[in-house]
């Protein structure tokens, strides 16, 4: 039978560097605040890419990390919440940047949980067997979402992306690698404590419909910055995170203390704690690095698979499971034998 494995991972995040002092120059902050309530101590913002360019040289380390060329791509992925265009889609970008002539290309939106929205469909697509290599990426230009005069919000975020290469893998069920379970879901909810309002106008601003003047696109710039309950937000994660944990361990025959690695989305140190605390799982378990790179939102699971993967972490045969959540509420997970 065909499974989906990891064959390779890869990041990028710019070399500038906003630590939580900067921030000082034009919000009433602390480092001390910042560090005791988030974990986060600096994030990465860029300055001369565009986000496709980002995510681009993500996927130029996967593919050199899976022994891949881009021709060899039959599908490219991309979840973002800051595109650079509204169409032709991000991925569309990446595949030209990247030269994967051979692909088809859309993006997802799906916030945070991004990345396990475009794991979980990739998966599907390589288990039928239409594709044999698709490239997952995450990237995310916070930088231009985050009202850096909105305290409660802006010290969360930064740029960055990430990307990893699912490929077809023939495994007998005894020995299967790759994903072995996966789900996405989406809690309902009113949509009002974690959204960015899009720029694109109401009807009754182009049109009257009493008076039956057609008035244009009036010159408005609406608010298209993130908003966000983080409080309300946070009570939703602590909730939902354990859930599906749970849920995709059952799904892959194993238990939650089973796991060599959880790899959640870094959204703030204390949830990441709070799992730690929740299984009683050694503190390895669940690594963090949000401390560098803040809350990157779709591409924090990506980059920090990446970098464990390139610093050798996981063995033949380690259980890893991703964990993403956000705005929607969108959440999901995948358990994965490396
Ligand atoms: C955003 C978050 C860090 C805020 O932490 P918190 O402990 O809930 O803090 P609160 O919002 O209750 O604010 C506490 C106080 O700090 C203040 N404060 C907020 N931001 C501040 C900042 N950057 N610096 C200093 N003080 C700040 C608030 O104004 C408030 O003051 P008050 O008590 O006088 O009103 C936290 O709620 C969080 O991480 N939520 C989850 C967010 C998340 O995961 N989002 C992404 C999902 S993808």
């Amino acid at each position: 039978m065909i499974n989906s494995i990891i064959s390779g991972t890869g990041m990028y995040v710019p070399e500038f560097v906003l630590s939580n002092d900067m921030f000082n120059q034009v919000i009433d902050t602390s480092d001390e605040w910042i560090t005791t309530r988030t974990g986060i101590k600096e994030r990465r913002i860029e300055q001369e890419k565009y986000n496709y360019e980002m995510i681009g040289e993500a996927c130029k380390s996967a593919l050199d990390n899976a022994g891949l060329s881009a021709e060899q791509i039959d599908m490219i992925i991309v979840s973002t919440s800051a595109p650079d265009y509204n169409y032709p889609s991000t991925a569309c970008f990446v595949q030209n940047y990247i030269g994967a002539t051979n692909a088809a290309s859309f993006d997802i939106s799906a916030a945070c949980a991004g990345f396990v929205f475009v794991l979980d469909i990739a998966d599907v697509y390589i288990k039928s067997g239409r594709a044999k290599n698709i490239l997952v990426a995450s990237g995310e230009m916070m930088h231009r979402i985050a009202d850096y005069l909105d305290r409660n919000n802006c010290i969360l975020f930064g740029d960055g992306a990430g990307a990893a290469v699912l490929s077809a893998c023939e495994s007998d069920e005894s020995q299967k690698r790759g994903i072995l379970a996966s789900y996405i879901k989406c809690e309902n909810d009113d949509n009002k404590h974690m959204y960015i309002y899009s720029k694109s106008y109401q009807p009754s601003e182009i049109f009257d419909k009493d008076t039956k003047i057609f008035k244009g696109n009036p010159l408005k710039i609406n608010n298209s910055f993130i908003t966000q309950n983080g409080r309300t937000v946070y009570q939703f994660v602590v909730r939902v995170l354990p859930q599906m944990l749970d849920e995709v361990t059952s799904r892959a025959n194993i238990s939650v203390t089973d796991l060599d690695y959880i790899i959640v989305h870094q959204a703030n140190k204390r949830i990441l704690d709070y799992v730690i605390e929740k299984y009683k799982l050694d503190p390895e378990k669940v690594p963090i690095n949000i401390e560098k790179y803040g809350n990157t939102s779709s591409a924090t699971v990506p980059i920090l698979l990446n970098e464990l993967n390139m610093a050798n972490k996981f063995k033949k045969g380690d259980l890893i499971a991703l964990a993403g959540f956000g705005s929607g509420f969108a959440y999901g997970a995948a358990v994965i034998r490396w």
